[in-house]
């Protein structure tokens, strides 16, 4: 049976550099795998009253299933003053939840970051990480994937036109695949 791997972008934006990224590779996938585009964009706001007072809004329900659901995930994220936007944080914590049910749990996972700027979302690639220790999704380590200048890599149509990069994606998916295969056992 064919695993599905989720690909959350982390960011809410229409033109987002890190929803592009995220297509390229779901385009990437390779036989025995599907990956799936997991969209966070109408999670409401997670308050801890939800599952105190049995009061999980409709769409907060269907994003856990979702992620319980899946095999893997791939995270693209930007970076919002050196740490994860709080639309993906928001989406990590809604899934983590009720208490004693989280949904991330022994999933392989991979963080990929992107910046226009040169630093690459590092901060958010590790802050990123420092949420997965805790939620039990084991990281891929190597190769890293900070993607600096996303936004001259798109052509008009968002098409990627920078063939380094590319590649670069093509050598992390591989990567993640040997990595899921491991940890999946
Ligand atoms: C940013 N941006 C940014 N970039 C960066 O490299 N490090 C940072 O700490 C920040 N901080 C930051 C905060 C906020 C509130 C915004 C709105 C933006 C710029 C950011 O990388 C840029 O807007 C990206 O295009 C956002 O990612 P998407 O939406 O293109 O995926």
């Amino acid at each position: 049976m064919s695993k599905t791997i989720g690909i959350i972008a982390g960011s809410l934006r229409k033109e987002s550099f890190s929803k592009k990224v995220a297509n390229v590779i779901q385009a990437m996938a390779p036989p025995g795998f599907e990956f799936k585009m997991v969209s966070i964009d109408n999670l409401p706001l997670y308050n801890q009253d939800f599952d105190d007072n049995n009061e999980v809004p409709e769409s907060c329900t269907a994003f856990r299933k979702t992620i319980k659901e899946l095999d893997g995930v791939i995270f693209v994220t930007p970076e919002y003053n050196r740490s994860i936007p709080g639309a993906l944080k928001n989406a990590i914590d809604v899934a983590s939840r009720p208490f004693g049910k989280n949904n991330w749990d022994g999933k392989p996972g991979a963080i990929f970051s992107n910046s226009p700027g040169q630093i690459s979302g590092f901060g958010a690639n590790h802050h990123l990480r420092q949420c997965m220790v805790f939620l039990n999704v084991a990281v891929m380590q190597q190769p890293e994937v900070y993607i600096a200048g996303v936004n001259k890599l798109f052509d008009e149509s968002g098409n990627l036109k920078d063939e380094k990069t590319k590649a670069f994606l093509q050598k992390a998916v591989d990567a993640y695949i040997v990595w899921f295969n491991k940890i999946a056992g």
